[in-house]
């Protein structure tokens, strides 16, 4: 199959067909994730928990972020790599948006960036599109705002509807290819797909949106702990994996591995 574009991504969206999108770090779990298929791939500040153990992703450099993107960069040879702009990466204006932005695409090799916040972000967007720095916008939930919003909560409810589709229109109007709509009630979700000429990719926003894009070690199972209610788990490689290292301890204690077949003869 060809590789995927952002203007491939627009096509979908005027097709009508739905598409998917996951979260990696690494290159091995990219090239697996494109080779399945996957047409968009997300190096995601998401990474601060899920790669780095964090308890947020507040703490995510810029280095972090482009040493994780290189990886998955070089796992991947179809799909659309987007790397998230860590928090305080670009909150200083398009100045700041531009020179980070900029690095992830030279240094990081991705292909397009993703960046937090409506209308008031909307000038560092049309900076970064002007320079040739494919963004992708994230509304509703939007995790470097926990401590401003309150925590991990349901966004976009009551008169809050008005304002996330006019930041969301914003974004589209600043040149952003696709928005990101995280934690939503699901006729939010399909009422910013119908509005926005523009792919809108739900997280938690329901079936309504363009596309959907979860962390792939939520939607894999390797994550411990609690997963949000968006997440349906495919797989259980924390199990899988659990399995496969206990059962490699006990074949080293007991001796019955390295076997004569892994041992090389003089
Ligand atoms: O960092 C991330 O993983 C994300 C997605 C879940 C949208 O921003
Ligand atoms: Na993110």
């Amino acid at each position: 199959p060809r590789v995927v574009r952002t203007r491939t991504l627009q096509g979908w969206k005027d097709e009508g067909r739905r598409w998917a999108m996951l979260t990696a770090y690494d290159a091995l779990t990219a090239a697996v994730l494109d080779d399945a298929g996957v047409p968009v791939l997300l190096v995601g500040d998401s990474a601060g928990t899920t790669v780095l153990g964090q308890t947020s992703t507040l703490a995510v450099t810029v280095e972090e972020m482009l040493v994780l993107t290189r990886a998955v960069v070089r796992g991947t040879s179809r799909a659309l790599v987007v790397a998230d702009l860590p928090f305080g990466s670009y909150q200083e204006g398009p100045a700041q948006a531009l020179g980070t932005g900029v690095r992830m695409l030279k240094e990081g090799g991705a292909a397009a960036v993703k960046l937090e916040g409506g209308a008031a972000v909307a000038p560092s967007v049309r900076a970064l599109v002007d320079a040739g720095v494919p963004v992708m916008g994230h509304v509703g939930f939007t995790p470097q705002s926990e401590h401003a919003l309150g925590g991990y909560r349901v966004q976009g409810r009551g008169e809050d509807v008005e304002r996330l589709v006019r930041d969301a229109r914003a974004l589209q109007d600043a040149g952003a290819f696709a928005v990101v709509v995280e934690m939503v009630p699901a006729d939010v979700g399909a009422r910013l797909a119908h509005e926005l000429v523009v792919p809108v990719v739900g997280i938690g926003a329901g079936p309504g949106t363009d596309a959907q894009v979860l962390v792939w070690t939520d939607m894999a199972g390797l994550g411990g702990g609690r997963t949000p209610r968006f997440v349906k788990q495919y797989a259980d490689l924390r199990g899988a994996l659990s399995a496969a290292a206990q059962a490699y301890v006990h074949d080293v204690e007991s001796g019955a591995f390295p076997a004569a077949e892994h041992s090389f003869e003089g």
